[in-house]
């Protein structure tokens, strides 16, 4: 509360590659606030993403970089301590860009209520969070898949791709994983219902994708870029739609993006390859959130978090999402 230490996390420097810890810079400010119209919030959980290693560089974006001497932007939930706002009491729970650190006071515009009744508070990070809303826009709006239909998803085991698998499964369709190792492979087939996983870190993709997708594929949904986007694309089925959602094998580059060479296969089958931004659909957040908590409490969708415990953790954990140790959405506690 006011009077008390805000430890925080600044970017130090952009990074070449990945990043270290000689990027940041933990610093300690009195907590302030809230003005008129803000309220303090007690951070609780910060979402940890691949994006985030974007916002380091410099350069147009889809939103501006974080400045040098910044306090890194970040998702999270927190808790209401103090409030200059009429819409929040002491007591809500809320999400929103809350920033590394232990306390924000914000205007109560840019905060959303989140109901713990409905789901724990880390849910709202992962499937009632971002990373679901981002796989129900990107997969219904922009990949619009049918039934029967098959839907090939990269980065499956992770917190976009598991709700993608698992909203192709609800809508009629086949859904078929692309992730890193055999734990997080049964994982997708023995406990989300995809039809079949392939371990791209030991399978012979271009072989299994042919096994597993004998009339092509109609939608993939690409998490991952570089040469599993490449393979896919030689696999599409006539009319197929491509969603680029993400490239994260390609975020640490110090060349240049590896582009796809098989991108005449968008020619040959009149396809397409669209890319998407989560937040061009923020006003339907509520109808999303509604539908996506149903089929949670349904028992029709699994939301699974990876949670590590420290915001000083924060430098190592990030890196979790670039080796694949991360199993689920990864999220930082930073305090009960
Ligand atoms: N467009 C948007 O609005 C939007 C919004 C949110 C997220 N995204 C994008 O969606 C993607 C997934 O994000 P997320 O939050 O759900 O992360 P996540 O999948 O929970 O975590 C990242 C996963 O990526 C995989 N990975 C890392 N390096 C890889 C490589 N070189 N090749 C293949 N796979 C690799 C790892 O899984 P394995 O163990 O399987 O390798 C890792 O666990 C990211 O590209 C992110 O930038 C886009």
């Amino acid at each position: 509360m006011s009077g008390d230490i805000n430890r925080q996390i600044r970017l130090a420097a952009r990074p070449v590659g990945l990043p270290r810890r000689s990027d940041w810079q933990f610093t300690e400010t009195p907590v302030t606030g809230p003005r008129h119209g803000e309220v303090l919030c007690r951070v609780l959980y910060l979402s940890l993403d691949p994006a985030m290693r974007g916002w380091m560089n410099e350069g147009k974006s889809y939103i501006a970089p974080v400045s040098v001497g910044d306090v890194m932007r970040a998702g999270g939930v927190g808790r209401v301590v103090a409030t200059k706002h009429p819409g929040f009491a002491v007591g809500d729970h809320v999400s929103g860009a809350l920033g590394l650190q232990e306390y924000v006071s914000l205007d109560g515009a840019q905060l959303t209520k989140v109901d713990p009744n409905i789901a724990p508070l880390p849910v709202f990070l992962n499937a009632l969070g971002m990373p679901g809303m981002t796989a129900y826009f990107g997969l219904l709006d922009v990949g619009q898949p049918k039934p029967d239909e098959t839907v090939v998803i990269s980065g499956a085991a992770g917190a976009v791709g598991a709700t993608v698998g698992q909203i192709a499964k609800i809508k009629g369709c086949r859904a078929i994983g692309i992730a890193g190792g055999p734990a997080k492979c049964r994982y997708l087939v023995d406990e989300l219902g995809f039809d079949a996983a392939i371990d791209y870190k030991a399978e012979d993709i271009r072989k299994s994708l042919r096994a597993h997708c004998p009339n092509g594929v109609h939608v993939y949904f690409d998490n991952v870029g570089g040469d599993i986007l490449d393979i896919v694309l030689a696999q599409l089925a006539r009319r197929a739609r491509v969603v680029l959602c993400g490239a994260i094998s390609q975020y640490n580059n110090t060349t240049p993006i590896k582009g796809p060479s098989n991108y005449l296969s968008l020619l040959v089958n009149r396809a397409r390859m669209q890319g998407m931004v989560v937040f061009d659909y923020a006003d339907r957040y509520p109808h999303a959130s509604r539908e996506i908590a149903a089929w949670i409490a349904a028992g029709k969708l699994k939301s699974r978090e990876d949670i590590v415990d420290g915001l000083e953790t924060f430098p190592e954990a990030l890196l979790k999402l670039f080796s694949g140790e991360n199993f689920g959405k990864l999220v930082l506690k930073v305090a009960e």
